[in-house]
């Protein structure tokens, strides 16, 4: 039996970056719904519809589909349908079925990101949505991409959740020996749905990752700040600083290097997941040469947790007998973390309460 996770259905998932979304039409699948975005002309409000037409299912994201305005006209035979799925024109004939018509999903664009709901509409809430506003405020850069991954989503939330595999995975990028050498503390609010797990490293490698980023060439102050929001929304909160600057009382910080590292973790279907990831800064914010960096930088960690997870779900997949896993202290984040996503599973129609 492969690694399968179960979806929490009544929650709100990150489908796409605004930018992907436009006049072109775009399939994504999410908790195994088949979807088609695109914008309306009028105001840009982003749609998302079934992608299969009720006549003969033709993918409604697939060419020759095309937009007529706003409406969408199927590339098979013509059936047109409006910005809410219902169908308004079918070919040969005068009258419309009453049935012909197919789903359409809440969807809020937040942070340019497009969150969607895949659950029960009634209890679409956007208020519920967690917020990542240095996405897509003035005074941070960030550099952005989307890794699909053959793995179940919930081998990604426990990758993330442990950054100790930074030491072994990604040496040489963003891992050194006191990553995996340092304790964390782990907190858990239940109710909101939230993990935080924290490591600070106090005189520490800086790793090329940041060195040549920063420029820092001694040894430094680096914290990790994990904010998970189940089940979609991840936040690293990173600070490097030179050894001995630390933040003043008010919070100012002189010398200290601010990123935020942002995922969102999107069941596509079972054994597959969509791996959207960001990383924000808000030093050096007009530096193209440290963008260039980071953005392969970046890319080259997340290619190596793809190539690894990948590997993961085949290998859990070919066991014979079952397997069991041995969890020590590193892993506490993450066994909250699956116990939250159990319980949002279990729960199925009850919405988060407010976190913010
Ligand atoms: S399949 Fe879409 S019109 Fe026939
Ligand atoms: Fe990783």
């Amino acid at each position: 039996m492969p690694h399968m996770t179960a979806f929490a259905r009544n929650q709100w998932y990150v489908a796409a970056y605004s930018q992907e979304v436009g006049r072109e039409l775009l399939g994504r699948t999410i908790l195994g719904e088949p979807l088609v975005f695109y914008r309306t002309e009028e105001d840009g409000t982003p749609v998302v519809l079934h992608d299969r037409c009720v006549h003969r299912r033709y993918p409604l994201s697939e060419a020759p589909t095309r937009l007529d305005g706003d409406k969408i006209v199927c590339g098979y035979h013509g059936f047109t349908y409006d910005t809410t799925g219902t169908c308004v024109y079918v070919p040969g004939q005068k009258r419309v079925p009453r049935t012909a018509r197919v789903a359409s999903y809440p969807v809020i664009e937040q942070d340019s990101l497009i969150w969607v709901w895949i659950g029960d509409p009634a209890l679409a809430d956007p208020q519920t949505i967690p917020r990542a506003k240095h996405l897509d405020s003035p005074g941070w850069t960030t550099v952005r991409g989307m890794e699909p991954i053959d793995a179940d989503y919930g081998l990604l939330v426990d990758n993330l959740l442990d950054l100790s595999h930074e030491t072994y995975l990604h040496g040489g990028y963003i891992g050194t020996p006191e990553v995996a050498e340092t304790p964390i503390t782990t907190e858990v609010d239940e109710g909101a749905g939230i993990v935080r797990v924290s490591r600070h490293m106090d005189d520490a490698e800086c790793p090329p990752f940041y060195a040549k980023s920063t420029g820092i060439t001694g040894r430094i102050n680096r914290w990790q700040d994990i904010e998970y929001h189940a089940p979609c929304l991840y936040l690293l909160h990173s600070r490097v600083a030179p050894v001995g600057v630390l933040p003043e009382a008010d919070g100012s910080d002189p010398g200290g290097f601010h990123t935020e590292v942002t995922y969102c973790i999107t069941p596509s279907g079972d054994g597959k997941v969509y791996d959207f990831w960001a990383v924000s800064r808000d030093w050096a914010t007009d530096d193209d040469e440290v963008t260039e960096f980071l953005a392969g930088n970046n890319r080259t960690v997340v290619m190596q947790d793809v190539t690894a997870l990948n590997l993961l779900q085949k290998t859990l997949g070919t066991e014979r007998h079952g397997y069991q896993e041995l969890s020590i202290n590193i892993d506490t984040g993450g066994l909250a973390a699956r116990r939250i996503l159990a319980r949002l599973v279990e729960e199925g129609d009850k919405p988060m309460e407010k976190v913010q």
